[in-house]
């Protein structure tokens, strides 16, 4: 287990802006930062970060919380791989209590598939840089391909021998299950049906080199293993397949390595395979991933989206199928990114291109020879046949329903009209074209949405009427948030005591002493007996009050960061909620205006005052109701408790009119 005061030093010490920094696109807004959701597909940013509090919220998926819950939800880290990932991070060595046979028995699946995973990437590498047989066969092979050493320790790159459990069994021996061995692909296990008994073990990638596959933060998640021989029958790649921990259309080879220069070049790199990345790499082009040779999913698109608006599509120069892989492009289109294409000589792939030119006339190439998409289509009419009025027709059809494909009405427009230059074709017959396609997309779109509503009719009608307003739930909320915010602020309070004034009259009079914003709200609710109804306000409401006896000097971030994570996630959609209306620009429309004008001890005052008076309401209500249902009621000392609950009522809106 981790020390507690490891974990300690590592909330202390991240940032939670610069480490969510590392996955999505941050742009400074106020004095938060702004992004896209890495959780949905949006176009228009709603995820939000608070350096100041230290926490984030992302109002599109509603998820929210502190540095270490972000990694745990954009990573699926466990929280103990999230300490450990930001311990690494920040340089701060972890210091473990001792564990007990039972805990690492408990540690999680997930967790043991990477270890093993971790284990192998560690053994490949070793066995082809230090064992005879690595360095004779793999070794000497990635040379041959021109890797430089520095480029095969950057890649972790290794070599699985060529017998059947050599792998398999030294894991074994080093204490890694078979059982994960198995999950994670690494080994094959037979067992022997005829004869019932001894299970088989064998090393998946035998005799293959090894290209590690990693995702965004770094972890490996399987490998790619390509065979060294020209068996004909067997697959030139061999990938790791599906499991808990590699979902290959989640990932993009590279990624890790590429997402800093991604975001700083404001662009991206897209090619086939794990060469191509490592050749343009050894260049110096560092913004490049590769699909692994599979067609482009959404998800890797939005991998991608969350560094850059902007993908340059790179293909190889006999690419066969290459209107086939033009469909990758509608979905990048889709996902309002910008795409440009560019072709490599025939023969040559990224790989083999950048091998044999230098970074400056590599940086060359892709600058003249990268094309817009419409340019592209166009230029694949030309080599095809440009006076075969058919296949004219086809490629128009073809261009116009890529355009189609991009949500920002004003970029359509301008590809629309590129396209009728180049294609010589009427505006105004394309733009008749793409409304009837969009018109299509429309009603197939409604068609789905009726289908998808229709066992849910009565929640979506009920959806729609307006929500009605929960006084006690948002009074509730906005004190949790004055003490997260405010609690060890010392302010002046006004208390309102009755006394008799000059004239001998009963009246009001102001008392002002000075308290802790939490002292205040916590002497206040005791006095009544006022209990939170809200069961996470209630738990939010006794952990903080603990936090600030203990300590009454404490900041809101510590709170976020040191309470369990069910109850920081709530602490932190309370604190968010009013970064939701700086996002919304409410603010320049003067909504929140008045708020801001009343001090700290004003607000206090008046949301106890008017969650008091509430419950007093509540409670004539109650009470009323009573009265007239049940015929057993003392009707007379009900009716006295009424008239009470009355003047109290009149004497707390008295007292509210006094502090507004
Ligand atoms: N690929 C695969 N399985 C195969 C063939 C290819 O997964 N049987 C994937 C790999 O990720 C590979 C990519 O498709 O990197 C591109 O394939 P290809 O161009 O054939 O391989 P290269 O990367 O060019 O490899 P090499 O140069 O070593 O032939
Ligand atoms: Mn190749």
């Amino acid at each position: 287990m981790i020390s507690r005061a490891t974990i300690d030093s590592v909330f202390e010490t991240a940032r939670v802006e610069e480490v969510i920094g590392d996955f999505v696109q941050l742009k400074k807004s106020g004095s938060n930062f702004k992004g896209l959701s890495p959780f949905t597909d949006e176009r228009s940013p709603s995820f939000m970060v608070s350096p100041v509090k230290q926490i984030w919220k992302d109002f599109s998926s509603g998820k929210g919380g502190n540095v270490v819950s972000f990694l745990m939800e954009h990573e699926h880290f466990t929280y103990p791989e999230a300490i450990r990932y930001l311990a690494k991070k920040y340089g701060i060595e972890i210091e473990e209590t001792e564990q007990t046979s039972e805990q690492k028995e408990s540690a999680n699946e997930r967790e043991s598939m990477y270890l093993v995973t971790d284990f192998a990437k560690d053994y490949f590498h070793n066995t082809l840089l230090k064992t005879e047989e690595g360095k004779a066969i793999g070794l000497s092979y990635f040379k041959e391909r021109g890797f430089t050493d520095e480029t095969i320790k950057k890649f972790e790159l290794g070599y699985s021998p060529d017998s059947w459990d050599a792998f398999t069994s030294h894991a074994i021996k080093k204490g890694y299950k078979l059982e994960f061995l198995e999950k994670t692909g690494l080994s094959i296990v037979k067992t022997d049906t005829s004869t019932g008994s001894a299970t088989k073990m064998f090393d998946r990638f035998k005799g293959r080199v090894m290209f590690p596959i990693r995702s965004m933060s770094g972890r490996t998640l399987g490998f790619g293993g390509r065979i060294l021989t020209s068996d004909k029958k067997a697959a030139k790649y061999l990938n790791s397949p599906e499991s808990d921990i590699y979902h290959k259309s989640k990932v993009l080879y590279g990624i890790f390595h590429a997402k800093q220069s991604i975001a700083k070049e404001d662009n991206c790199y897209l090619v086939e395979g794990y060469t191509d990345v490592i050749q343009f790499h050894q260049t110096g082009i560092h913004n490049v991933v590769s699909s692994s040779g599979t067609a482009l999913t959404p998800e890797q698109i939005r991998l991608v989206n969350r560094l850059t608006k902007n993908i340059t599509v790179l293909f190889d120069g006999d690419a066969a199928g290459l209107r086939a892989s033009l469909r990758g492009i509608d979905l990048i289109l889709e996902q309002g990114m910008n795409v440009k294409i560019c072709t490599f000589p025939e023969g040559e792939d990224p790989d083999s291109f950048s091998k044999k030119n230098s970074l400056e006339e590599l940086t060359l190439y892709l600058e003249e020879n990268s094309k817009d998409f419409i340019t592209f289509k166009a230029s694949l009419l030309a080599a095809d046949a440009k006076n075969d009025p058919i296949k004219k027709a086809q490629t128009i059809h073809d261009m116009v329903a890529s355009i189609a494909k991009i949500p920002d009405v004003i970029k359509r427009e301008v590809y629309l009209r590129e396209c009728s230059r180049i294609m010589d074709i009427s505006e105004q017959v394309l733009f008749n074209s793409i409304a009837q396609l969009l018109r299509k997309d429309q009603k197939e779109a409604a068609k789905k949405e009726k289908k998808t509503q229709e066992p849910f009719e009565v929640v979506s009608s009920e959806k729609n009427k307006p929500k009605k307003v929960d006084v006690q739930f948002e009074l509730e909320q906005k004190l949790i948030e004055l003490l997260v915010l405010y609690g060890s602020m010392e302010q002046e309070f006004e208390e309102m005591v009755i006394d008799k004034n000059e004239k001998g009259e009963l009246d009001f009079k102001a008392e002002v002493f000075e308290s802790r914003v939490f002292e205040k709200i916590y002497l206040d609710l005791q006095d009544d007996e006022i209990e939170f109804t809200n069961p996470e306000f209630k738990n939010i409401y006794s952990e903080i009050i603990n936090r600030y006896v203990e300590n009454p000097e404490a900041k809101s971030e510590n709170f976020v960061n040191q309470m369990a994570p069910e109850i920081a996630a709530g602490v932190t959609n309370i604190l968010m909620e009013e970064e939701r209306y700086v996002l919304h620009d409410w603010e320049r429309m003067q909504i929140f205006v008045k708020e801001k004008e009343k001090t700290i001890a004003q607000v206090v005052s008046e949301t106890i005052l008017s969650l008091r008076r509430f419950l007093v309401a509540k409670k004539i209500d109650e009470l009323s109701e009573t009265m007239k249902n049940d015929q057993d009621f003392d009707k007379e000392a009900g009716l006295q408790e009424i008239v009470a609950y009355i003047g109290l009522k009149k004497l707390l809106s008295d007292k509210l009119n006094r502090v507004l």
